[in-house]
């Protein structure tokens, strides 16, 4: 089984990356033969600061390997290490309907937003969809924010097999369940462009402050609270045991005890949930060559699998 999945390095991963894909990414290298990119051509869609994307992406592969990312099973590399990529996204473009990509949630979130409208950014799911169809991928672990653009990418490979016979292999999002949508401070989704995240790799003091600032409503100290809606317990529930949550939830709805006290808690958890992947990172930073390496040996193995692909997609379309 093959299993691919990519981030993008727009900014500092958050703990909602972390329980939305990647610890699931990280679980699934015991499964099959994991590749595991950072999108960094997916990126210059947003970032325009050529050292800032350089240094994203650097640190999204710090950040990866500390949190268990094992690069002797994973191949784990930059996307634009493999730039047939882009060949066969025009590819896939000549056959991808106007409509299916007007219908995409997240080009129109993006404009929302107030990211430019680019030919880019409309391409945004083409080109991810290349991603995944270029190393013949079975499964792709991602977010629940993800699940149309996998859609997509079954569309689009449908579409070519259509024409041109079996080229494609039908690939499948893996979402887990429990951890689908992971609140922000503010309880909406936690993501880097709406200021609300909670940092993996943050510092004590930074990290402290984020999770005091988590939003919750004006019950007082002495009343009972509703701990279904807390997003103190939501993240909570990612880092405790059953029985520490089950503890929290009854706390909770006796009363007499106020948020402040429920945050401190959630931060002791997750800076204890976190603590042996931030001593990975202090060791993998130890080594300064080691990042370079990885990522080198992780695209030779990628564009060797994509070599195979494109040959048979050469063929197939008549080049
Ligand atoms: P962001 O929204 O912070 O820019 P990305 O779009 O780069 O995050 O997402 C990278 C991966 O992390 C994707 O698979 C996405 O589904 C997942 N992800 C991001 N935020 C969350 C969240 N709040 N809850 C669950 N998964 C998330
Ligand atoms: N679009 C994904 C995100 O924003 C990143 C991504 C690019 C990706 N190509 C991919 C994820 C291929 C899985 C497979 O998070």
């Amino acid at each position: 089984m093959r299993i691919l999945s990519g981030i993008q390095p727009t900014g500092v991963l958050h703990i909602g990356n972390y329980f939305g894909m990647m610890r699931q990414a990280i679980a699934l290298q015991e499964e099959g033969e994991t590749f595991y990119f950072i999108a960094d051509l997916h990126a210059l869609t947003s970032v325009r600061d050529p050292k800032t994307l350089r240094a994203n992406s650097h640190r999204v592969a710090l950040d990866f390997l500390a949190c268990g990312l094992d690069p002797e099973r994973a191949a784990l590399f930059r996307q634009s290490d493999v730039p047939e990529v882009t060949e066969l996204a025009w590819i896939l473009s000549t056959a991808a309907p106007m409509g299916l990509l007007e219908r995409a949630h997240s080009y129109k979130d993006k404009l929302a937003r107030g990211l430019a409208p680019t030919v880019g950014l409309f391409n945004y799911p083409v080109l991810m969809a290349a991603d995944i169809l270029i190393y013949n991928s079975d499964v792709v672990p991602v977010g629940k924010d993800q699940k149309q653009h996998i859609e997509i990418t079954r569309d689009l490979a449908a579409k070519i097999n259509e024409t041109y016979g079996d080229v494609f292999k039908l690939p499948e999002s893996r979402i887990q369940a429990a951890t689908e949508v992971v609140p922000g401070v503010d309880g909406q989704k936690m993501s880097k462009s709406y200021a609300n995240t909670i940092e993996i790799f943050g510092d004590e003091k930074e990290t402290r402050k984020r999770v005091m600032s988590i939003v919750t409503d004006s019950t007082p100290v002495e009343a009972p609270k509703d701990p279904s809606k807390s997003t103190i317990v939501q993240l909570y529930s990612l880092v405790a045991s059953k029985d520490e949550i089950a503890n929290m939830r009854e706390r909770f709805q006796k009363g007499g005890i106020g948020y402040g006290d429920f945050k401190k808690q959630l931060f002791e958890k997750l800076w204890e949930y976190f603590a042996p992947m931030r001593k990975r990172r202090d060791e993998v930073l130890r080594d300064e060559s080691y990042i370079d390496q990885v990522l080198a040996r992780g695209a030779k193995r990628a564009n060797e699998a994509a070599d195979q692909v494109m040959k048979r997609v050469r063929t197939a379309v008549g080049l």
